[in-house]
């Protein structure tokens, strides 16, 4: 048979598109030619961004600020992988808690672990915030109407308590029975202040409820801190490790995110994720550039932002289960980019790090899109699955549900690429004065990702798709993104006013110590809330 044209090497270098294992990438309507795309692989060379993906894989450590190597692959690699990390295989160590996992969440849901009371506990409060909250938040909201997972679900209920304000203690603990309620305190360093004073405000609802000695059935960790849990009153044997090679924000796949979501779904359920993301690191870690769906993400990102100078992201799932991708995504990239200088310490004379935000499509589109249309020029990300998690068809509509959200999908990126010229406008007769208004410039940038479904393996498969993405950006920018130091000067910040409100409640003490605005509206906070006890008695919500 004669050879096809289109099976020829030249013929595909020319595509703008990708596939790999089910997943579609059209990367047609950024605003690069096949020449920039080739020169984005030309910057990779010299950026030595094979070699730093390598790095990371051969548990380097390329976290050098912290000293640490950056290995959350290691956490949904197969049990006979190899993945070291100073000379020793992490592997067997990932699994070990992960059997750990598998067991006790068996034992919880089929209520062979039973609360104080005797009671099964089918309902679990995850306490954690940032990365010990956003991830397992995404996953737990792209599982819910999944058919497999809801069913095995059930009617247990999966909460997370992230914010230190009482109104989200209040909101977690509504409606619920201490006696039928596990609490997982999620926490790498077992220290943040929001998140140790949920657990100890936790510890008290169900201590008060059921007694101080209830606590070691009800309340369960995940931490790298051990130490720590054990000193909180937590039994040792009820903590699931994780290590320092993983990021807060990449943590979604060790206990941090597979036990809340095991004892709410199932371990095997959760180990549909963990493999859908391990598909996507192995395709990372081997596949050439030219096919590499991450690594022609972040080459375009990097592009957009560093070249055409388009600060923004927005992230444009076309499903509600994954309304809760943006603000995962957020973190991840706005925490792991947000740098001002190079890996060396450099300042850098570009900016790096975009600002994400996203919403699912339809609604964005009756919200902000206005702005992407007509406004200013942010490249968007629109994801679509073929087959909805939950189907609906109504006799005698035009089209199903699904196909109507999907429509939008279509539309959308060619409403952006296109535009809308003032001859079609008075082509159609528009009235003049119109003209301008009614007008799209056109050439906005953006990617269309095709998901067969949104299954565990798919949602495991989205989420390191996104995480390489960024690596990938990062390590073109030669800059550290696996360490925070940003979010330092705030909490020391926040520690000095934590003193302030305790020495002025507790001993009248007036404010000092800081500038005049703080001082003003310190002074300001505390006379209008004298009300506030000083000596209190404990006092917990009751909605
Ligand atoms: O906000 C900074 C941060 O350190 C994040 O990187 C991290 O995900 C979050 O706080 C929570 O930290 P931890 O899991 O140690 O409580």
């Amino acid at each position: 048979m004669a050879a096809l044209i289109s099976d020829t090497a030249p013929w595909k270098d020319l595509k703008l598109d990708g596939e790999f294992d089910g997943i579609f990438l059209d990367y047609s309507r950024q605003c690069a030619t096949v020449d920039t795309v080739s020169k984005l692989f030309t910057l990779a060379e010299e950026a030595n961004l094979k070699q730093k993906i390598n790095s990371m894989f051969n548990g380097e450590h390329i976290n050098s600020t912290e000293n640490r190597s950056v290995l959350h692959v290691a956490l949904r690699a197969a049990k006979d992988t190899t993945i070291n990390s100073d000379g020793k295989n992490v592997v067997p160590d990932v699994w070990q808690v992960l059997d750990k996992i598998r067991e006790f969440s068996d034992k919880v849901r089929n209520g062979s672990w039973v609360g104080a009371t005797g009671k099964a506990l089918t309902n679990v409060i995850a306490i954690g915030i940032g990365g010990s909250f956003l991830g397992p938040l995404f996953v737990h909201t792209a599982l819910q109407t999944d058919p497999e997972a809801s069913k095995s679900a059930g009617e247990r209920q999966l909460r997370f308590l992230a914010n230190v304000d009482p109104v989200d203690v209040a909101r977690n603990i509504s409606g619920l029975n201490p006696e039928t309620t596990l609490v997982v305190v999620v926490s790498k360093t077992f220290t943040t202040a929001e998140t140790m004073l949920n657990a100890r405000t936790l510890r008290e609802w169900i201590s008060s409820a059921l007694g101080p000695q209830a606590v070691s059935k009800h309340m369960v960790a995940v931490s790298t801190n051990l130490k720590l849990v054990e000193k909180f009153g937590i039994d040792p044997n009820n903590a699931f490790a994780f290590w320092d090679w993983v990021g807060g924000r990449y943590s979604v796949c060790s206990a941090v995110g597979v036990l809340p979501l095991s004892l709410q779904y199932g371990f095997s359920v959760v180990e549909k994720f963990l493999k859908g993301a391990r598909s996507i690191d192995q395709h990372f870690h081997t596949a050439p550039f030219e096919n590499n769906i991450p690594v022609l993400l972040g080459l375009l990102s990097v592009w957009n932002v560093s070249f055409l100078g388009y600060p923004a992201r927005a992230i444009l799932p076309y499903t509600q289960a994954l309304e809760k991708l943006a603000p995962h995504i957020q973190q991840v990239s706005m925490e792991s980019n947000g740098k001002g200088v190079s890996i060396d310490g450099v300042r850098l004379p570009f900016e790096a790090g975009e600002i994400d935000f996203g919403e699912p499509g339809t609604n964005g589109q009756h919200s902000f899109y206005q702005l992407i249309h007509q406004g200013r020029v942010i490249p968007c990300d629109f994801i679509g699955i073929v087959k909805s998690q939950q189907p609906v068809y109504l006799r005698d509509e035009v089209v199903n549900n699904h196909d109507e959200l999907m429509s939008n999908f279509f539309a959308q990126p060619d409403a952006l690429a296109y535009g809308k010229t003032p001859e079609q406008l008075q082509s159609e007769n528009v009235a003049s004065h119109l003209v301008p208004h009614k007008t799209f410039t056109g050439n906005r940038p953006s990617i269309s990702l095709l998901l067969p479904s949104l299954d565990a393996y798919r949602i495991g498969q989205l989420l390191a798709i996104y995480e390489h993405r960024i690596a990938v950006e990062g390590f073109v920018w030669g800059i550290n993104s696996f360490d925070q130091w940003g979010v330092e000067l705030g909490k020391s910040l926040a520690s000095q006013v934590r003193k302030q409100l305790h020495a002025s409640r507790k001993k009248g003490e007036s404010v000092e110590g800081f500038n005049f605005s703080t001082t003003k509206l310190l002074t300001r906070y505390l006379e209008a809330s004298a009300d506030v006890p000083s000596e209190p008695t404990t006092l917990l919500p009751k909605i």
